[in-house]
């Protein structure tokens, strides 16, 4: 039995709680109220039908939870819509006298706010699933055994794989090349890529669907859960852009370099060429007085004549040389790329490299002028010949044709030696900054990415091959300036 005291205590126990709590008799009849829900539903409660006060009803509830535990004798947890705003979880526990349930005590628990708990808990992961997938980058986690239980769009996007496809079969293992995976783990698990469980700004490359070598830039770390280590996670951008921008600007800066070496060899070139203008000037005139004014004999003459020739031949350089060197830049004119082509022959022809090798041209009449920066492709030219001569070790065969292509919108240079040809190896690279395969001091590798460069500057094209029979050819299209 309790004491007076213990029955004091419970009385004002049931009055702090802040639940509903009534005692209900077999009729519905509410028989004792707590103080909170005398405060909820009105200080007259007690002695009115729990339906009348609760759902404003003179019937008792269909699905009532009191009906069930009277009939029943056992507790219940129940669900109830009040109104359509007003939802409620109540428990009914019996009252037993001798056996027999004659009365309820009835809990609200107030639960409507599980249900807001649950649409809350929606609604932050439907945002963290929004933030994930419009994430820039790719964003993959995954658990110890390396499954992937999260891919997001852009990871899909750079690795070709689809998100369902990923979070179905594909293992961490799948996406790195050979043991990228495992190595990745054991920089994740060293203090020394940014602390221990954490891996910043490593490159590395994955592989994508196509079994091609994606580089990344990648940031890791482990995942705990109350300090075990449950999987790893990756953030990671796509670097391929990037490079390529980078390349793009290393090749402008050679070009740059290249083209300031040759405007200043070029300088060079036309100062020396205008100090040799004048003495042979000088040794024209005075050669042609001494054939005019003197009796001279037949073999005397024959050797001034052939000073004479001598001498013009050497005017003749000396104005290629001009040409050729002109200080113009970027300036792009209308030009005929024959005389072009007879202009680097003329010049290159007397070097002793050429003096084995028999040229053979085959320029087209008649093509139309195209607008060049001549000064650049006197370069081109140069270097092409120069190479060829360079591979065929100064004996064989030189042939450059020249014609229009099939749809006459691009004027075809085709520049062939019967060299060793270049090798399948070599062939991807040689229009690299810094690819040669001759010895040290011999070539710097730079030639044909200038050349390259300036294609590119002409909105052309080229293309090198290996002829079926042997050697070399080189393939030059630029575009015939459209009529504007
Ligand atoms: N006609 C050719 N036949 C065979 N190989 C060639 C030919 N032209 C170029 N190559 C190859 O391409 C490489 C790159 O040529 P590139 O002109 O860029 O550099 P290089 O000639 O080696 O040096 P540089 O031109 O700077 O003196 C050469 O080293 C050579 O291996
Ligand atoms: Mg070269």
């Amino acid at each position: 039995m309790r004491t007076e005291t213990e029955k004091d205590y419970l009385i004002r126990a049931i009055d702090a709680l802040e639940r509903e709590m009534i005692v209900m008799s077999p009729d519905f009849q509410i028989v004792a109220a707590n103080r909170r829900s005398m405060e909820k539903r009105g200080p007259d409660i007690v002695g009115k039908p729990c339906h009348n006060i609760y759902f404003r009803r003179n019937e008792p509830c269909e699905e009532c939870p009191a009906a069930f535990t009277f009939n029943q004798g056992k507790p219940v947890l129940r669900h109830l819509s009040r109104r359509p705003d007003e939802t409620s979880w109540v428990s009914c526990y019996p009252i037993f006298s001798n056996g027999n349930v004659d009365a309820l005590v009835m809990l609200d628990f107030d639960l409507p706010r599980l249900d807001q708990l649950e649409e809350q808990i929606h609604r932050h992961n439907n945002f963290l699933k929004n933030m994930i997938n419009s994430a820039v980058d790719g964003i993959i986690a995954a658990d110890r055994k390396g499954k992937i239980f999260l891919f997001n769009q852009s990871a899909a996007d750079v690795s070709g794989y689809g998100v369902e496809e990923a979070l179905d079969n594909l293992y961490i293992q799948d996406i790195y090349p050979e043991r990228g995976a495992w190595d990745v783990m054991k920089k994740l698990r060293s203090e020394e890529y940014g602390g221990k469980g954490r891996l910043k700004e490593y490159h590395v490359e994955v592989l994508g669907k196509g079994e091609e070598r994606i580089p990344i830039s990648l940031y890791a770390s482990v995942l705990y859960e109350n300090g075990e280590e449950v999987g790893t996670v990756g953030f990671f951008h796509d670097m391929r852009e990037r490079l390529r921008l980078k390349r793009e600007l290393e090749s402008a800066q050679i070009q740059l370099l290249q083209t300031e070496k040759m405007a200043s060899l070029g300088k060079l070139a036309a100062g020396v060429a205008h100090q040799l203008n004048n003495p042979l000037g000088g040794i024209m005139l005075y050669t042609r007085l001494i054939l005019e004014e003197y009796e001279l004999n037949d073999a005397a003459k024959d050797d001034l004549n052939r000073i004479m020739k001598d001498a013009e031949r050497c005017k003749d350089t000396v104005k290629e040389l001009l040409v050729f060197a002109r200080q113009t830049r970027q300036e792009k004119q209308l030009h005929d790329i024959n005389k072009a082509i007879s202009r680097t022959l003329f010049l290159l022809e007397k070097q002793t490299l050429f003096h084995n090798i028999a040229i053979q041209t085959h320029l087209a009449l008649a093509l139309p002028l195209i607008l060049i920066d001549i000064q650049q492709i006197n370069h081109l030219l140069m270097n092409v010949i120069l190479n060829a001569a360079q591979a065929m070790e100064g004996q064989g065969q030189l042939s450059i044709e020249t014609g229009l292509s099939a749809d006459s919108r691009h004027v075809v240079i085709k520049i062939a030696d019967t060299g060793p040809g270049i090798s399948d190896s070599a062939l991807p690279h040689i229009f690299e900054p810094f690819f040669t395969t001759k010895e040290e001091g011999k070539g710097t590798g730079l030639g044909l990415s200038m050349v390259y460069g300036i294609v590119e500057n002409h909105e052309g094209r080229i293309t090198a091959s290996n002829q079926p029979g042997r050697g070399a050819i080189f393939t030059i299209e630029l575009p015939v300036r459209q009529s504007d």
